[in-house]
C-alpha cells in the first residue's frame, strides 16, 4: 500500500493506492471535519460486480447512507445525469453536511464532482476510481464536468476531493477495452514525465494489459505523483497544468465527432499521434524522433473502424475547445519527452496535415 498527499492552495488530500484497501475508508470518513451523511454515487456495472465488497465496508458505519446507481457510459455525463443525482439528493433529504463518494470510472467521478460542487453551493466529495483511466488520471486534480451540446467537458468546475482511494481490486474486473482506454492516458504520462518512465511503460507494455500487480501499482503511483506535482503548482490551469492536455484538442474533437462511440483513452492516443505529427510539422521534432515517438502509441490497439476523415466537423469541434484564445485553436506540442510547448498557434492546413497523417499511420 502506498500513500501520498496532493497539495493544493485550497486543500491537501491523501491518495491511497493498493490492492483491497477500501476498508481504509473507515478511518478517512471518521476524521474530524468530514461531513456526516454519505451519498454514494456508484457505477451500475461496478455495483453489480462488487456489491458485497462495497456494501460490507459501508455497513460498518452507522452514518446515513444512500447508494445511487449511475447508468454507465459517457452519455450520463450530461445535464440529465446531473439532474437525476441532484433530484435524488433532494428527495432523500441530504443537506449541506453531505460527503458524496463516487465509485466508478471517469464518468462517475467527473459527474459526481460537478454535482458536489454545485449542490447547496458545495458539499464534500471523495473519489474511489475503478477504471485504470480514472486511477492514473481523472480521479486526481479536481476537474469536474459534463458534456453539453456535444461539446466535451464544456461545463464544469475545479473542485478538489477530500481523499482518493485507488483500490486495484476493482481494476481486476475491467474489460480489456477499458484497460486499453486507460493505457491511452498512461501513454500521455509517458510523454510528459521522463525517459525512465517512458521506457518502463514501453518495456512492461504487455504486463500492464495482464494487470501484473507490481507494474500496475508502479504506473498508477508514478502517474498520480506526476499529476499531483503539476496540480500543486498550477491548480486552475493558468500555465503548467495545460501540459496535461497533450493530445486532447484532437481527442475531444474525435470523441465529439463520433458521438462518444470512441473510448476516451483511445481518442487521447489518437490525439497524441496527431500532436506528434503537428510537432514535427512545426519543426519541434526531427523525422527520426517522430518515428521513435510514434512507436509507443502505435503499440496500442486502436479501433480499426474509427473514421476521422470528416475534417470540417473535427475543425468545428476544435474551435469550441476550452483551451482556445481569441477564437484561435491552441495546441500542446512536444519537442522531447518531458519537453512541452503550450498555447501553440497553428494554421488549418497544419491541422489538416496532422489528421491526414494520423489516419494514414493507423490504417
Ligand atoms: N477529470 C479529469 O481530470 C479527467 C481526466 C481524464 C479523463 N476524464 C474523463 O473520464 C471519462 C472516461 O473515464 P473512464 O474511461 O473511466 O470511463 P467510464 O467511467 O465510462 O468507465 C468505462 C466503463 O467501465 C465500466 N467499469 C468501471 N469500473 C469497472 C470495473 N472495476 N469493472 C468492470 N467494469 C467497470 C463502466 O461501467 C463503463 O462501462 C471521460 O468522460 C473523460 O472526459 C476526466
Amino acid at each position: 500500500m502506498k500513500k501520498m498527499e496532493i497539495k493544493t492552495k485550497n486543500r491537501n488530500y491523501p491518495v491511497i493506492i493498493g490492492n483491497s484497501v477500501l476498508d481504509l475508508i473507515y478511518d478517512l470518513i471518521n476524521q474530524p471535519g468530514m461531513y456526516e451523511n454519505l451519498f454514494i454515487v456508484v457505477d451500475e456495472n461496478v455495483f453489480s460486480l462488487h456489491e458485497k465488497y462495497i456494501t460490507n465496508i459501508f455497513n460498518e458505519t452507522n452514518k446515513k447512507i444512500h447508494f445511487y446507481k449511475l447508468k454507465p457510459g459517457e452519455h450520463s455525463k450530461s445535464f440529465d445525469g446531473l439532474e437525476t443525482i441532484l433530484s435524488e439528493m433532494i428527495e432523500k433529504k441530504y443537506g449541506r453536511d453531505t460527503l458524496l463518494i463516487s465509485i466508478g470510472g471517469g464518468v462517475t467521478g467527473d459527474l459526481s464532482g460537478f454535482a458536489a460542487s454545485v449542490y447547496m453551493r458545495g458539499i464534500q466529495v471523495a473519489h474511489i476510481p475503478t477504471t485504470l483511466l480514472a486511477a492514473v488520471d481523472s480521479a486526481i486534480g479536481g476537474k469536474t464536468g459534463i458534456n453539453f451540446n456535444n461539446y466535451k467537458n464544456i461545463l464544469g468546475t475545479f473542485y478538489q476531493p477530500q481523499f482518493v482511494i485507488i483500490d486495484t481490486k476493482f481494476i481486476s474486473t475491467l474489460p480489456k477495452e477499458e484497460i486499453n482506454s486507460g493505457v491511452g492516458e498512461l501513454i500521455k504520462y509517458a510523454f510528459l514525465t521522463n525517459e525512465i518512465f517512458y521506457n518502463y511503460i514501453y518495456k512492461n507494455f504487455d504486463k500492464i494489459y495482464s494487470l501484473e500487480e507490481s507494474v500496475l501499482n508502479k504506473i498508477i503511483y508514478k502517474s498520480v505523483l506526476f499529476k499531483g506535482s503539476v496540480i500543486s503548482k498550477d491548480e486552475f490551469e493558468g500555465g503548467l497544468r495545460k501540459i496535461l492536455n497533450l493530445g486532447h484538442t484532437f481527442a475531444h474533437a474525435y470523441e465529439s465527432q463520433t458521438n462518444y462511440s470512441l473510448k476516451h483513452g483511445e481518442a487521447v492516443v489518437m490525439g497524441i499521434i496527431s500532436a506528434l505529427f503537428l510537432s514535427y510539422k512545426k519543426g519541434l521534432l526531427s523525422e527520426r524522433r517522430l518515428k521513435k515517438f510514434l512507436k509507443l502509441p502505435l503499440r496500442m490497439k486502436l479501433s480499426p473502424e474509427f473514421v476521422i476523415r470528416n475534417y470540417q466537423s473535427i475543425l468545428k469541434y476544435m474551435y469550441g475547445d476550452k483551451k482556445n484564445r481569441e477564437g484561435e485553436i491552441r495546441f500542446i506540442l512536444l519537442s522531447g519527452i518531458g519537453n512541452l510547448a503550450t498555447d501553440v498557434k497553428v494554421n488549418e492546413s497544419d491541422i489538416h496535415y496532422a489528421i491526414e497523417e494520423t489516419v494514414e499511420v493507423l490504417s
